[in-house]
């Protein structure tokens, strides 16, 4: 993972280490509302947009819910590139607190204590995120569900993962007492699936990024964000000039910045109001003259990088991800093609180390799909072999499978069904590789007959 963030940085591309709760779907959206856009305004999400405007962040997206899909992010006017998305103040971001321990197993816990503060600077942020049993990733799975993955080194790192939850949140009874809250298991898993689906990796710390992380996956997305200065001028002026991204305070990576306590009232009554309805540009002109009160003056900026029309959905990018990837990690089951796609624990490229598991395909950022195997005649009689050896293991495991109940610990009875749908894809999906890679040996074969 490190490696990753190590490359992203690199090519200057903001790294997302995981993705949000929900999935972005090739969608065809009923009837929109007389605002001209898709679902219904989401009333939960304004004490949010009013905390991120008042303390100097802005956000030019409708939060909006789309029944049966979730929550979302649409364009409010029509959007060309470049355009700001929302600008957060660092002094919003949310860093996970590794004080305890290394891992998400040890900062989870940690963001329950601070979930269960009142007087968090954050509660309007924390009241934003998915509720207990509304998160369906690795952390919060069920044994039981265990032989459903019938990989081996996926299924001994959710055990490792879960025990490790399990030992920081004891370690933390005190301060769980201290607030007279019982700090039960499912309750500290819940706070690292809240991190491992939702963060993102910048100046190598982890953090949540409000508003940003409202937006759903997709592999095509090509939106960005960034490091840049709040003010939109000077940030506009270093992207025209590809000026470097400004330092984030040291502070940043410590979590401790400071927030901003001033109030831009007026701001946030420039827009917060008027919801999805105000007309193109109104808003935007009196957030962009306005300097904004974070006091360190350094966002997380997101831009739109292609045009998208007023109601269109904004997508986010959290790397290519396989289907094994959102089910296991994220807790979501993607639509479309990808679904016809090998897993990534059934790829020849996936490590066997213990430590790369959660490891996602190589991938060129926006691209939908990931590379295809191939090789000489041998390679592929060689991935033949492999993949019939795989398809055969998993039908013998079928009938174990077909004999799991609903766990009582499974928010909803959702996660079954879920892991279930993913492992027929799996399977289906073993099946059209082998048959795309007999083709490719026949096609081989034929040129090599051509050739003599
Ligand atoms: C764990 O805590 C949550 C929140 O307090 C509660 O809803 C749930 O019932 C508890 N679970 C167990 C097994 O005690
Ligand atoms: C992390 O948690 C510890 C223990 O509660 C606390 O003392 C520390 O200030 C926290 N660090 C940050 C950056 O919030």
């Amino acid at each position: 993972m490190l490696f990753w963030v190590v490359c992203m940085l690199a090519l200057a591309w903001p790294h997302a280490v995981s993705a949000a709760a929900k999935p972005a779907a090739a969608a065809a959206y009923q009837q929109p509302s007389a605002d001209g856009l898709p679902g219904v305004h989401n009333k939960a999400s304004d004490a949010l947009l009013r905390w991120v405007r008042s303390n100097g962040g802005q956000v030019h997206v409708a939060v909006r819910v789309v029944p049966g899909r979730g929550r979302g992010t649409f364009a409010a006017w029509d959007l060309e590139p470049g355009d700001v998305l929302a600008s957060i103040p660092v002094e919003l971001v949310y860093a996970a607190n590794y004080s305890l321990g290394a891992g998400f197993e040890s900062a989870g816990p940690m963001l329950v204590l601070d979930m269960a503060d009142p007087s968090s600077f954050w509660q309007p942020y924390f009241s934003s995120l998915p509720k207990p049993g509304q998160v369906l990733s690795k952390e919060l799975m069920p044994q039981s569900y265990s032989p459903i993955i019938q990989d081996e080194n996926t299924e001994a790192a959710i055990r490792l993962l879960q025990d490790n939850i399990e030992q920081y949140c004891r370690l933390l009874q005190p301060a769980f007492d201290k607030l007279q809250m019982e700090a039960n298991v499912t309750r500290c898993a819940h706070g690292t699936a809240l991190l491992s689906t939702r963060t993102f990796s910048y100046n190598s710390q982890e953090v949540l990024l409000p508003i940003v992380d409202l937006a759903n996956h997709d592999n095509a997305c090509l939106h960005t964000h960034r490091v840049e200065p709040c003010d939109v001028e000077a940030g506009n002026k270093q992207r025209e000039e590809g000026l470097p991204a400004p330092e984030i305070p040291p502070s940043f990576a410590s979590g401790a910045v400071t927030p901003a306590e001033t109030e831009d009232t007026e701001a946030a009554a420039a827009c917060s109001d008027k919801g999805g309805q105000h007309v193109a540009g109104s808003c935007k002109g009196d957030l962009y003259s306005k300097q904004s009160r974070g006091a360190s003056g350094i966002c997380i900026v997101w831009r739109a990088e292609t045009a998208v029309a007023k109601g269109g959905e904004l997508c986010n990018n959290y790397g290519l991800l396989l289907q094994d990837n959102t089910v296991l990690q994220y807790g979501f089951l993607q639509a479309g093609d990808i679904a016809l796609e090998l897993s990534m624990l059934d790829r020849p490229e996936h490590s066997q180390k213990f430590e790369e598991v959660w490891d996602k395909p190589k991938s060129t950022w926006g691209q939908p799909l990931p590379h295809k195997f191939t090789g000489t005649a041998q390679d592929i009689q060689a991935e033949v072999q492999r993949l019939s050896e795989r398809l055969q293991a998993l039908r013998a495991g079928d009938a174990a499978v077909a004999g799991i109940k609903v766990h009582s610990d499974d928010p909803g009875g959702k996660m079954l069904p879920m892991l279930l749908e993913w492992r027929q894809q799996r399977l289906h999906a073993i099946k059209l590789e082998l048959q795309r890679l007999a083709d490719l040996r026949e096609d081989l074969r034929l040129d090599a007959i051509d050739e003599l």
